[in-house]
């Protein structure tokens, strides 16, 4: 141990610096100005010692000249040699730790007082594991690429004592001077080996994560590096065989496309842009995709591609007999239309709107016009379509941009001049995203039409060959700029006579074929028809009797694979059997005529409906009360129907104590279903007189019609639909507004024959009849 025996003056001069923490043993070279070599040559005198300490800038220790630590190192000057730039360069040795007891001034110099800091260590077990972990991390940290000296690992090997092995490795691991003079200062050697290791760990992680890191880029870089050389080397192989690279093929065959689309100049010039831009792009990166899918769209898009019509109206009439029963009035509209079209070609003429309940034909009439036309159909659905960019499409900066719906069925049916079905444009909706409907606009006016932009296509397309049609189940969610250019053919819904003729003709021969009973025989007798039309579905269109009869049709078939009895025939027997139980029943028939309830008509967008008004009064304060989801409308009207029988109480034989402190409260049941509008005026004035005078209200009469102040009854849309509907319930008495007479003549005849009707034009005439 040789700082054992080494003896220093009891004065020293002391040498304060930032640059470095210097630790015993060590050598190295200090720069100084000439002001300060003087600290160095006056070593001379002080057998060529000196002290260095470490400034902490941020910490300087209490006490102490410059704020240099407590600890320091004993140093010896070994060479002082002047540079060319006029600075020392002071060749040092460090020696040993010193404990820095007292300073004085002198002359230039500062003096300390200082004593050698002894480090004893015990060897046993905990310091040689100690040293043998540090060495271990030591060769550890070398294989990560630290950089050692070999000497020094050399060196490593031989030192036994942990007192110097610390600080010797303390000098080769990477840590700010502040972490160094922390170091400098643990004077127990086992403290300060067991400090070293763990900054060393440290370091080896760091290392460790580093050297992962790069060894994951390089691997990606190689890979691509060896894409490249494999891909050139095919290119060659090609060339020999005399064969094209798939990429090029790809491209030849985009640029013959292009060629041969026909495409319109300026879109011909931004294609051929495209395409070159595509070549110079690597086919491995998404942008070639999307370039690639953008090209794809602009070539393949119908610029000028279109079928030729068929204008002959004869034809065309045979045609839509051959797909749908009676519609007499849609079809001669729908031909009417046709011929207009084939006299004036490039007509720019309004959008045809089919209006109607479910399942009466609307969409199937689309596809028998383009058949009748000799024209493609496309059809999308607008129902749930809130954001403009499902019409429109979005931009090509987007990720995962596409064309809007109405360009990419174009692409996809490969003309320009499609019947174009927009289904259910009333459902549109719409939320932040834009609005579609004003998108639509632009879709269906032939005043810009030729000119549509898709955000995706970034060119115009002319719209104007395409025939749009457009459905919807009711007109008044339709904004009204969109109802402005449609004409309007409504389609109210079928009798039971006529939903037998519609399965007898055409939908018993199509499900037959479609459940592979084409080639057996199976009739339908027309019991069995009209007790599914009657007991297993309700409705205005025939949606349900197609699915009825396909189950019928699946449970025959099946039978016949089972290999059981074969039916020829199905009777109404058969339907019970084969369906269960009935669905429907009739609500009329069903029960006793009441006090206070009233049969009212509603028309909703499924058609019509009949509904029931209850009535019922209980002691309180005088108060009306409104239950059942009733819309504003309906509510005023029955306080307006309320107000009309107090004001005629005695008219209608009603005491005015009937009104005073009475809670009356009105109900219309099927409560979740939202119902609105002011045609059940007169049902909630009988349902109202009835409960007052105690006479109950004949049930199978059902009632629709607006009422004013003073009695009168207004007129109402959607009669036939509701005919309809209360035929269909079982009701056999209406009564309706003298003003919808007229309507009359839309109602099916055999329909017309079975029921009576009422034709009112006071409130009073309808009571007479109901009470
Ligand atoms: N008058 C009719 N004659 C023949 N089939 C009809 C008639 N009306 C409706 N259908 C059939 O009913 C089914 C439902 O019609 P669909 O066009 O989908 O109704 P919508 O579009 O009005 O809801 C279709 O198979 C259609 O052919
Ligand atoms: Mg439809």
């Amino acid at each position: 141990m040789p700082h054992a025996i080494i003896e220093i003056p009891a004065k020293l001069p002391l040498y304060s610096q930032t640059e470095a923490v210097v630790f015993p043993y060590m050598l190295f070279p200090l720069y100084v100005s000439d002001r300060d070599a003087a600290t160095f040559r006056e070593a001379d005198n002080y057998e060529k010692y000196v002290v260095l300490t470490f400034e902490r800038p941020d910490d300087p220790i209490s006490g102490l000249p410059g704020g240099s630590s407590e600890i320091g190192t004993l140093c010896k000057v070994n060479q002082i040699k002047r540079m060319d730039d006029g600075r020392y360069k002071v060749s040092l040795e460090g020696v040993t730790r010193l404990r820095i007891l007292d300073t004085e001034p002198s002359g230039a110099l500062t003096l300390a007082h200082c004593e050698i800091v002894r480090e004893f260590v015990e060897k046993d077990l905990v310091s040689d594991a100690l040293v043998q972990s540090l060495n271990a991390l030591l060769k550890i940290a070398l294989s990560h690429g630290k950089p050692l000296p070999e000497d020094v690992m050399k060196m490593v090997d031989y030192i036994d004592n942990p007192a110097r092995l610390s600080d010797l490795v303390a000098l080769y691991v990477n840590l700010p001077p502040i972490d160094l003079q922390e170091l400098l200062e643990t004077v127990d050697p086992l403290e300060r080996l067991k400090k070293v290791y763990v900054h060393l760990t440290n370091e080896v992680q760091r290392m460790q994560i580093k050297n992962e890191v790069a060894g994951e880029v390089t691997k990606r870089v190689g890979k691509n590096q060896k894409e490249y050389i494999l891909r050139e080397q095919m290119k060659h192989i090609q060339e020999e065989l005399g064969e094209e690279d798939p990429r090029s093929a790809d491209m030849n065959e985009l640029r013959r496309k292009i060629e041969e689309a026909g495409l319109p100049e300026d879109i011909k010039k931004i294609a051929d842009k495209e395409l070159s831009r595509l070549e110079r792009i690597n086919q491995a990166s998404p942008e070639y995709n999307v370039a690639r899918t953008y090209l794809d769209y602009l070539a393949g898009m119908p610029w000028n591609t279109s079928t030729t019509d068929s204008l002959d109206i004869v034809r065309a009439e045979e045609i839509l007999n051959e797909d749908h029963y009676n519609l007499k009035k849609v079809k001669e509209r729908i031909l009417e239309f046709l011929a207009v079209r084939s006299l004036k070609e490039n007509m720019k003429g309004p959008v045809l709107c089919f209006v109607g309940p479910p399942g009466v034909g609307k969409t199937s009439l689309g596809k028998s016009i383009a058949r009748s036309m000799g024209r493609k159909f496309v059809r999308i659905s607008l129902g749930g379509v809130r954001d403009e960019a499902e019409i429109r499409g979005h931009r090509r900066t987007y990720i995962g941009a596409l064309p809007g719906r109405i360009i990419k069925e174009l692409y996809r049916c490969g003309v320009n001049n499609p019947i174009f079905m927009l289904d259910e444009i009333d459902k549109l909706g719409n939320d932040f995203r834009g609005d579609p409907a004003s998108a639509l606009l632009e879709v269906l006016d032939p005043e810009q039409n030729f000119s549509f932009n898709d955000h995706y296509l970034d060119v115009a397309f002319d719209l104007s060959k395409v025939m749009f049609i457009t459905t919807a189940n009711q007109l008044d969610p339709v904004p009204g700029p969109l109802k402005d250019r449609m004409e309007v053919i409504r389609l109210a819904g079928y009798s039971s006579q006529e939903k037998l003729q519609i399965a007898k003709n055409f939908i018993i021969a199509r499900e037959l074929e479609e459940n592979g009973l084409s080639d057996r025989r199976l009739l339908f007798n027309d019991e069995a028809l009209e007790k599914v039309i009657g007991d297993y579905t309700r409705e205005a269109g025939v949606r349900g009797l197609q699915r009825t009869i396909a189950s019928i049709c699946r449970k025959v078939a099946k039978e016949i694979t089972q290999n059981k009895a074969t039916r020829s025939c199905i009777t109404p027997e058969a339907v019970t059997e084969l369906l269960g139980p009935k669905k429907f029943h009739n609500e009329v028939a069903a029960e006793n005529d009441r006090i206070g309830v009233a049969t009212g008509l509603a028309w909703t967008e499924t058609g019509g409906d009949i509904l029931f008004i209850e009535v019922t009064s209980m002691p309180g304060k005088t108060e009306l009360i409104l239950t059942g989801s009733l819309g504003d409308v309906m509510k005023e009207s029955a306080r307006a129907a309320l107000s009309y029988i107090e004001a005629h109480a005695d008219e209608f034989g009603i005491k005015p104590e009937a009104f005073e402190n009475r809670i009356i409260h009105i109900h219309v049941p099927s409560g979740a279903i939202p119902k609105d509008g002011p045609s059940a005026g007169i049902t909630m004035v009988t349902a109202l007189v009835s409960l007052l005078t105690g006479k109950p209200a004949r049930r199978n009469v059902a009632m629709t019609g607006e009422i004013t102040l003073t009695g009168r009854v207004l007129a109402i849309g959607g009669l036939k639909e509701k005919v309809l509907a209360a035929h269909r319930a079982g009701v056999r008495t209406i009564i309706a507004p003298e003003r919808n007479r007229d309507d009359l003549e839309d109602i099916p005849d055999n329909v017309r024959g079975e029921l009576q009707f009422i034709f009112v034009t006071e409130a009073a005439e309808a009571l007479a009849a109901a009470l």
